[in-house]
């Protein structure tokens, strides 16, 4: 019997209406549009207002949109996995807000926490779930309000973030489409560079680490850039060489949205060109586990059965990995 892999079988995205550009951010610190673009690539990024919103909002847009689109109901749902690292509660999971609100009422859920490679997390353990027979629909969605945690008077961090959601829908595929190989790393004495300082259990949250600023991301941007580069060029090009995959079999490159030069140096690791890489990250900034589903939703329609298609991150933790999966339809076909 032919092995079912797990194959995307829709996709959708959301981000909120209201956009932070270059100019504002020069109005909050001591930056440039000029710098920014020149050292990030981002232009402008989406960011979650209103009182009591979190990540789950935008979440459920997502997921909501994905049911439309693939025509099923959220009670055919077997499991929700969320990656996320702005919950919005230390507990309970965000996966099990979103399941609720979406009517997800056979579904189990829960959150994976890998920064910005939680969505390459989330997407093979849902693999998993579909490949073993155990279950037949299967939500991943990344998402991230990042402005929740980004100190707006931080010129190192407050430029690069912003907010949004994706969802995949993931499904048995006979034919050989759907994800075929991964290959996820870690290593926890990244720590140093990009963490919380407090909130957690190890320094809950008091007047004084509020007073401090511990409440937001911290990051040191150039072990964190160099540990970036190599590590994602690194594991792209190994995903390649293990699946005998030469440059021009590669359609697209879905890269984790950190930075414009990261993205540049994965892409030319891997021989490809600028045309068969994904880059939003001028319009929405680094959405953290956001950044891979919303390309896929953006490219939708470019994508073509069977293409072969590698995503690629590396985040906090460190966290970091590469997905080759063949595409299961013709984005063209899908009703928008
Ligand atoms: O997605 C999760 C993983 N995260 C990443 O992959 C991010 C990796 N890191 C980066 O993308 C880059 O390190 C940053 C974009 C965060 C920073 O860029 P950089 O080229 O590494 O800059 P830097 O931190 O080395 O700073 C260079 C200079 C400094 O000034 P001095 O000390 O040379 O006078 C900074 O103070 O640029 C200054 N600077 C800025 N200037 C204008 C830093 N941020 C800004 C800013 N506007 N927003």
């Amino acid at each position: 019997m032919a092995k079912n892999h797990a194959a995307i079988t829709a996709v959708a995205g959301y981000v909120p209406d209201d956009i932070l550009t270059n100019a504002d951010l020069e109005k909050m610190v001591d930056t440039s549009d000029e710098w920014i673009r020149t050292r990030t690539g981002v232009e402008e990024r989406h960011i979650l207002k209103g009182e009591g919103k979190g990540t789950s909002v935008m979440a459920i847009e997502a997921v909501n949109k994905l049911l439309k689109k693939r025509g099923i109901s959220a009670d055919e749902i077997d499991l929700l996995i969320c990656a996320t690292v702005t919950p919005d509660m230390v507990f309970p999971a965000t996966a099990n807000i979103i399941a609720n609100h979406v009517g997800a009422t056979n579904a189990y859920s829960f959150d994976i926490m890998a920064a910005c490679s939680g969505f390459i997390y989330a997407l093979t353990t849902g693999a998993q779930f579909i490949e073993s027979g155990k279950h037949k629909k299967v939500v991943v969605v990344g998402a991230d309000k990042m402005s929740a945690i980004v100190d707006y008077e931080d010129r190192k961090t407050c430029v690069i973030f912003g907010d949004g959601a994706g969802a995949v829908l993931l499904e048995p595929d006979s034919e050989g489409h759907g994800v075929i190989d991964s290959i996820l790393r870690s290593d926890g004495s990244g720590e140093e560079f990009l963490h919380m300082k407090a909130g957690g259990s190890r320094k809950p949250a008091s007047a004084e680490s509020v007073a401090n600023k511990e409440h937001f991301v911290y990051q040191d941007g150039q072990p964190v850039f160099k540990a970036a580069v190599t590590s994602m060029a690194d594991v792209s090009a190994e995903i390649m060489e293990k699946n005998n995959l030469q440059s021009e079999d590669v359609a697209w490159l879905v890269p984790h949205q950190a930075n414009l030069r990261i993205i540049d140096a994965t892409a030319r690791r891997m021989g490809l060109t600028n045309e068969r890489v994904m880059i939003n990250i001028q319009r929405y900034g680094n959405t953290t586990a956001a950044t891979i589903p919303l390309c896929l939703n953006d490219w939708e329609t470019k994508l073509k059965k069977g293409e072969n298609i590698v995503l690629s991150a590396f985040g906090g933790g460190f966290t970091w990995g590469a997905v080759y999966l063949k595409w299961a339809y013709d984005g063209a076909s899908v009703n928008q």
